[in-house]
């Protein structure tokens, strides 16, 4: 326990931390990866080379410093870091190596030796945080061994399947190599994948949510190739590799499939709100909510036998797929959206293109021009009772959570998914 001195000793912390608080992670990693190269394997490189990783622990030691008389207002954000953790399969004795590299770093960084009892608080507070963090992950790890067809750490799949999706977006069929069972994911979680990066020479992982719902034959995964953005700059790791170097046949390996983004409660009108790739939860989302009621084993539906039992059967719950895309060469799963539409009179689409090609059809590829604007749709799309979900880059999740807000969803009605590290808001 943390005596009120030391607790305060930490508050006293945070205008510092807030100061260096990336510094000192940078310093951080450097120290731990260069102590430890093994975990080069666990850490995104990608984000060492942008500087993603630093901020984002600094942001999480940071607001644990400042909630420290009350770690509980992290308890949404630990569950979204640990299921993460999960995934790539972190283990409790990292949590020392972790430890004991950062409270060199702040000792080193600050200029404070070992023995100042700032650096015992903080070993202290870490040691708190890390027990949470455990704790949590242990019971993550022990729902995935009690899970039918899961598995801890990593699994050999098989590319069964690879399939163009878009200019952009290629399809992932994956397969035990095992010849084992599969695990019923909630559709909207993830997997972390780990291939060798040949330019690296060392193996990445990188989390990619599952763009299908639970079949039982196969993980599919939709990825898009990262491209450099800026001349001089490398295109992303682990997505180049998939699309260029991993054919058919090849293996890759898996972590189980996690997270904490998955549908809540498909009786209700569910939302579905994406831009790009952000559609890959969606799809299995909706792929759930179509299949949902329809026992594979017997000949009707749920609501067959619901309407054969009841004259006045309830309306199947509705299903609005919202998507934006900048025009239809990157506009991935069209063709299958719309098939589904066409069967299922509770599915209503609506598209954004915002630089629609020449060939683009008004009314038929796309229903509206420009960048998504969710307050100029009408009001039918935006049942107060639903849930909505929301996937895409940042600025356009931020950008729909608030015209969802202003249009007076309640914000525990509304759940997102950030694809990349950073999504922890605090
Ligand atoms: C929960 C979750 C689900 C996800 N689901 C999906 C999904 O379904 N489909 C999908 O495609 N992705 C998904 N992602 C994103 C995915 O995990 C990867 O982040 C993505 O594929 C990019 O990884 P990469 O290795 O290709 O790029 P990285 O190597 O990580 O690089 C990232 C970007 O940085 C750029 N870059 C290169 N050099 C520099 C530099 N010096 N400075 C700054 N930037 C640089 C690269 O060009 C690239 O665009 C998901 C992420 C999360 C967290
Ligand atoms: C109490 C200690 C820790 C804290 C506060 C912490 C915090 C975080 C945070 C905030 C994220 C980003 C989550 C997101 O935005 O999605 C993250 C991701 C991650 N953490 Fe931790 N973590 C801790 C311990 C560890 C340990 C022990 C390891 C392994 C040695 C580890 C490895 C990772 C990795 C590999 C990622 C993903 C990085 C990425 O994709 O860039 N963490 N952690």
């Amino acid at each position: 326990m943390l005596s009120q001195h030391q607790i305060d000793l930490i508050k006293s912390t945070v205008p510092v931390l807030r100061e260096n608080g990336v510094a000192l992670t940078d310093y951080f990693y450097k120290r731990m990866l260069g102590n430890n190269p093994e975990l080069k394997e666990t850490f995104n490189m990608g984000h060492q080379r942008s500087g993603a990783q630093a901020k984002a622990l600094a942001g999480a030691v940071l607001a644990y410093a400042e909630n420290i008389e009350d770690p509980s207002v992290l308890a949404p954000v630990v569950e979204l870091i640990c299921h993460k953790h999960v995934s790539l399969n972190i283990q409790a004795p990292e949590y020392d190596i972790v430890g004991e590299n950062l409270l060199h770093s702040i000792s080193e960084v600050l200029n404070i030796p070992m023995e100042h009892e700032l650096i015992e608080a903080w070993g202290l507070a870490y040691g708190q945080l890390a027990d949470l963090f455990i704790q949590t992950e242990q019971k993550i790890y022990l729902e995935h061994q009690q899970t039918q067809g899961s598995w801890l750490g990593w699994r050999d799949f098989i590319i069964a399947k690879k399939v163009k999706e878009s200019d952009e977006i290629t399809s992932f069929y994956l397969v035990p190599k095992d010849g084992g069972a599969l695990p019923k994911y909630k559709a909207g979680q993830y997997v972390t994948v780990r291939v060798l990066v040949p330019e690296l020479g060392i193996k990445q992982p990188r989390q990619y949510s599952l763009s299908d719902c639970a079949s039982g034959q196969y993980l599919r995964i939709s990825v898009k190739r990262e491209d450099a953005k800026v001349e001089g700059q490398d295109p992303g790791y682990v997505s180049s590799t998939l699309h260029q170097y991993l054919n058919e046949h090849d293996v890759v390996e898996l972590s189980a499939p996690t997270g904490n983004f998955f549908l809540v409660n498909p009786e209700k009108t569910n939302v579905l709100i994406s831009a790009g790739v952000g559609l890959t939860p969606m799809v299995a989302m909706l792929n759930q909510l179509l299949t949902e009621n329809t026992d594979p084993n017997e000949k009707l539906s749920f609501w067959q036998k619901v309407k054969a039992q009841f004259s006045h059967a309830p309306e199947k719950p509705a299903i609005h797929f919202i998507h934006a895309a900048r025009n239809s060469r990157v506009h991935a799963m069209k063709n299958a959206i719309q098939g589904l539409a066409q069967q299922h009179d509770n599915l209503n689409v609506f598209v954004a293109y915002e630089h629609p090609e020449q060939q683009d059809k008004l009314g038929q590829d796309y229903d509206t021009q420009g960048r998504l604007d969710l307050s100029k749709l009408d009001k039918k799309w935006f049942p107060e009772h639903a849930d909505y979900y929301l996937c895409g880059p940042m600025p356009f999740m931020q950008a729909q959570h608030q015209a969802l807000l202003a249009r007076g969803i309640p914000q525990e009605n509304i759940h997102s998914e950030a694809f990349g590290t950073g999504g922890v808001t605090l």
